[in-house]
């Protein structure tokens, strides 16, 4: 049985854990965003931007390895508190607190399970070519533009990954903030700044992600 002040050491631990690997994550995010935005610019932009990555395998690989280790992070410190939330958590204040407690922050480790699926998905689809092996058979290894626009012709892959960005953000629109929270900038003068400018980003992220299969399905893109 863990005593309290062990309890609140660990959370807090856990927390910073959490708030450290989900900015690494967010700024990925971000910068994977930039780039896939070239698929607007044409064929040549964002083919020759994937090429340029593999110009450099050890740095590319370093920034896998540093995003592998920050999902297993994100993951395994999400699991530990909400296990110690539960563990502390008597129960007519449980019941209390879900009430006030919004939608977001209730559905974070029911949400963060979804994107992990989508990204399981989305590494088989784009990374490993797995899932759409008879579709890309004739294409060039780094042609990232024919992959997308053949890929989002279909009104499944395009159904999942709208739902599945719509799901990020709903992650986001929560994680974000605690972010900051976590990190120490929890006060009141900024705290509305600051939950206006995480939910601004998580909404702005999932529009720019929703732009790329949508322009492709309908035939923005062509
Ligand atoms: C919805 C629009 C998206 C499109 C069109 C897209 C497109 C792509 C493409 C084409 C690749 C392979 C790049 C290459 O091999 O050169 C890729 C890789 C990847 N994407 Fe996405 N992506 C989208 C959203 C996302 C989201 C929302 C996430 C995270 C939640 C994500 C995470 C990743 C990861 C982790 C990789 C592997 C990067 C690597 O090769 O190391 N993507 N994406």
């Amino acid at each position: 049985m863990l005593g309290q002040k062990s309890t609140v050491r660990l959370t807090l631990g856990y927390k910073l854990l959490m708030a450290a690997t989900g900015l690494i994550l967010v700024g990925f995010l971000l910068a994977h965003l930039c780039g896939n935005l070239l698929l607007f610019a044409g064929a040549e932009a964002i083919n020759q931007y994937a090429l340029k990555l593999r110009e450099y395998p050890l740095l590319l690989w370093l920034a896998r390895g540093v995003l592998l280790l920050s999902v297993c992070g994100h993951i395994y410190a999400g699991i530990k508190l909400s296990l110690l939330n539960k563990k502390a958590r008597p129960q007519a204040y449980a019941k209390a607190k879900r009430v006030k407690a919004g939608f977001a922050s209730q559905s974070m480790l029911l949400s963060g399970l979804i994107v992990l699926f989508f990204i399981v998905y989305h590494l088989a689809h784009f990374t490993f070519k797995w899932t759409h092996r008879a579709m890309f058979q004739f294409l060039d290894e780094h042609d990232v533009y024919s992959m997308v626009l053949l890929s989002f012709k279909s009104p499944w892959v395009t159904g999942f990954y709208v739902l599945s960005v719509i799901l990020l953000m709903v992650h986001l629109y929560h994680g974000i903030r605690s972010i900051f929270q976590t990190l120490g900038l929890n006060h009141p003068k900024y705290n509305l700044a600051i939950k206006i400018f995480g939910q601004s980003l998580s909404v702005l992220l999932a529009f720019g992600f929703l732009t790329l299969p949508l322009s492709v399905f309908f035939k923005f893109l062509e």
